[in-house]
């Protein structure tokens, strides 16, 4: 994913400065920032930039299992997305992916719900003045089915709705992942659901094609309602977006 060498770049802009202008449409550099669902081993980070992202569209996952919008920042996770903006963004349009919730949430966690809208806010303000772009996406579902309903219990309600008004509050670009995560799990129910688990008990974090699957949903959200900035930075998958649209399991 980091093929791309800025020094060698910077030498051959200034030697030829019109083809840095006459250059067709740059393509998407994605930054992903956010705790273990995001995350390579268990999130959907790593299959997004690996599936749904055309040639010439890159990025790097920086989920950090664990992390709060707070220790995502005291952590360091966060400079380093910031750093890479700075690194990226001559060559590429900038996004920043911007998932948290799970973490926060936790009783312990020392995060107020004022708080992490307060920590999104700032990511999303750093993002901008860094010369990126940020997305804000309401947390993965987790898929614990409650008998019943048969439906997976709702427990990420305030952190989705403070992540939506922080977005629609500052006109900054968001995604219902957790709605419609939630929805595709509840119609295709607990066995199929199942079929995603990391670990036989662990109804949170994703193997390998649950991450395929979930993260077609944020690239299909993505292109659904900001198809004019990520259609050309997508690779399509029509057979498990149609399966997904269904409410089949994929
Ligand atoms: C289960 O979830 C689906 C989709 O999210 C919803 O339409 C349905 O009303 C829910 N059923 C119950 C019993 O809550
Ligand atoms: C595309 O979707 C099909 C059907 O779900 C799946 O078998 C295939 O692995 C997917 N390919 C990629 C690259 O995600």
């Amino acid at each position: 994913m980091r093929g791309f060498i800025p020094s060698l770049f910077a030498v051959s802009a200034l030697a030829s400065p019109v083809s840095l202008t006459s250059r067709a449409a740059k393509g998407i550099y994605f930054l992903l920032a956010g705790d273990s669902t995001t995350a390579p081993n268990g999130g959907w980070g790593d299959a997004f930039l690996s599936t749904t992202v055309a040639s010439g569209s890159s990025g790097h996952n920086y989920g950090h299992g664990g992390a709060t919008t707070a220790s995502f920042r005291s952590g360091g996770d966060w400079a380093k997305v910031t750093n890479d903006i700075g690194t990226y963004k001559s060559t590429y349009d900038v996004y920043v992916t911007i998932q948290f919730g799970h973490n926060d949430q936790k009783a312990n966690s020392g995060v107020t719900v004022e708080q992490f809208k307060a920590n999104l806010l700032k990511f999303a303000q750093e993002t901008t003045s860094a010369g990126g772009a940020p997305i804000l996406l309401t947390p993965l579902t987790r898929r614990n089915f409650a008998s019943s309903t048969s439906n997976v219990t709702e427990n990420l309600v305030e952190q989705r709705s403070a992540t939506i008004d922080v977005a629609t509050n500052n006109n900054i670009k968001w995604i219902d992942l957790n709605l419609v995560s939630m929805n595709y799990v509840n119609t295709i129910k607990k066995d199929a659901a199942s079929k995603y688990n990391l670990a036989a008990n662990d109804w949170t974090h994703l193997n390998t094609w649950g991450g395929v699957v979930f993260s077609r949903i944020v690239s299909d959200l993505l292109v659904e309602k900001y198809g004019n900035i990520f259609t050309p930075a997508t690779k399509a998958n029509s057979t498990l977006s149609a399966l997904i649209k269904a409410g089949k399991p994929a």
